[in-house]
């Protein structure tokens, strides 16, 4: 498959796979990929990542463990919509970053890099640790100290990484991690990578393959805002491939401490003033500065969509209910069904992302959850608390 990168700012084109941001203006990047080289069916069989190898732009035998294929849960809800919820949790490392990170990884491989980085609030580094291992790659994690999620701090340290707990949040991560990767000729595997948003789209061509049709509108929770767009290059490479007609309404949703991309969109903007101190229960989105915010903001003007912002109650509230249906979630994760559920229900059909697995966040779940009760070994007294 012929693909170029291309800035997304001034059009630029280039072939150095190395990039992140134009070299000429300092804009993102992005894989302009030849759809004509569309070489499967939408027909609900064998669906996993690398089903759409013939739209990703990797040229070596990838690094997988076998990522993707996860399943689309039909929701009961109030609303008249067709409701279904996308169970990203069900990754090997236990959210969507896996669909980024087996085309990142296995670029960085192509690449001949030996040591690879990111920033994270958890997810991101759970699977590159992951991934790196799976290559033999060095991995450096950089986390905003003291908040992540117990389950991603595992993940990253089981594997293997080395663990940097920066003392700031995950825009002050991310700032360091990108000098430190020009500094020591480490590549970054963070979402400005755009190889790894190319793994990402491929959640559009699930649920396409899956539903085999494409709904109306997709609620996804925004943090640094690359899988939002990532869905949306999907949505938009079926179209001109020939497979759909449409593009769902691209719907951001975003926590109300943590809401720089909520606000651009109120005041109709294309770029986003940073929130200083974000704050939320939903560690994974705990993000001020979105580097992905000019890419996600086209996504969501141009699919005709929009961003709610929804407040830490309404996460839990909505992570309950989810539960409640048998579907076990992180909190961020939780952000897109609370989205929909705020919303006025206008679609006859929408597609939740559930990010990440109830598991990767113990500590909230049992904080949120009543508590178990404590009984002597009795089998009357046990009786009574039933
Ligand atoms: N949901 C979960 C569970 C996440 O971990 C993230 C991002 C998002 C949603 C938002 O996705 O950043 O593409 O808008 N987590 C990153 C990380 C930042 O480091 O794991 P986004």
């Amino acid at each position: 498959m012929d693909y170029h990168l291309r800035c997304i700012e001034c059009n630029k084109k280039f072939q150095n796979d190395s990039l992140y941001t134009c070299p000429s203006c300092g804009g993102l990047l992005e894989v302009a990929v030849d759809v004509s080289s569309a070489d499967f069916s939408l027909d609900g069989k064998e669906i996993r990542v690398w089903k759409y190898s013939s739209l990703l732009p990797v040229r070596i035998k990838p690094v997988t463990l076998h990522e993707g294929g996860t399943p689309l849960y039909e929701i009961v809800s109030s609303k008249k919509t067709d409701l279904y919820v996308k169970h990203e949790g069900l990754n090997p490392s236990g959210s969507f970053k896996d669909r980024g990170m087996t085309v990142g990884i296995s670029k960085a491989v192509e690449l001949g890099k030996s040591m690879v980085a990111c920033a994270s609030t958890g997810n991101t580094s759970a699977s590159m640790a992951m991934y790196s291992a799976r290559a033999g790659l060095k991995a450096y994690v950089f986390l905003p100290s003291g908040k992540v999620a117990l389950g991603k701090l595992a993940q990253a340290m089981m594997h293997g990484a080395r663990v940097i707990a920066v003392r700031g949040n995950f825009d002050t991560a991310l700032r360091i991690v990108r000098e430190i990767c020009v500094r020591k000729d480490i590549y970054l595997m963070n979402s400005v990578n755009p190889f790894r948003l190319e793994g990402q789209k491929t959640i559009a061509f699930e649920i396409v393959d899956q539903l085999g049709y494409c709904p109306e509108a997709i609620y996804v929770p925004v943090g640094n805002a690359g899988n939002i767009s990532a869905i949306f290059k999907g949505f938009s490479e079926l179209k001109e491939a020939g497979y759909t007609d449409t593009i769902p309404k691209m719907i951001g949703v975003q926590a109300e401490g943590a809401n720089p991309i909520y606000r651009a969109f109120s005041e109709r903007k294309e770029t986003i003033e940073p929130v200083e101190n974000p704050e939320t229960i939903a560690t994974a989105i705990r993000i001020g500065s979105p580097v992905n915010a000019r890419k996600a903001l086209k996504a969501i003007y141009e699919s005709g969509g929009r961003v709610i912002q929804v407040s830490d109650d309404e996460i839990v509230q909505a992570q309950k209910l989810l539960a409640k249906q048998g579907i076990g979630v992180e909190p961020a994760s939780a952000s897109s069904f609370a989205g929909f559920m705020k919303d006025d229900g206008e679609f006859e059909s929408a597609v939740c992302i559930a990010t990440g697995n109830l598991l990767k966040d113990p500590e909230e779940a049992v904080m949120v959850s009543e508590k178990p009760v404590e009984a002597d070994p009795d089998i009357e007294v046990i009786e009574r608390l039933l």
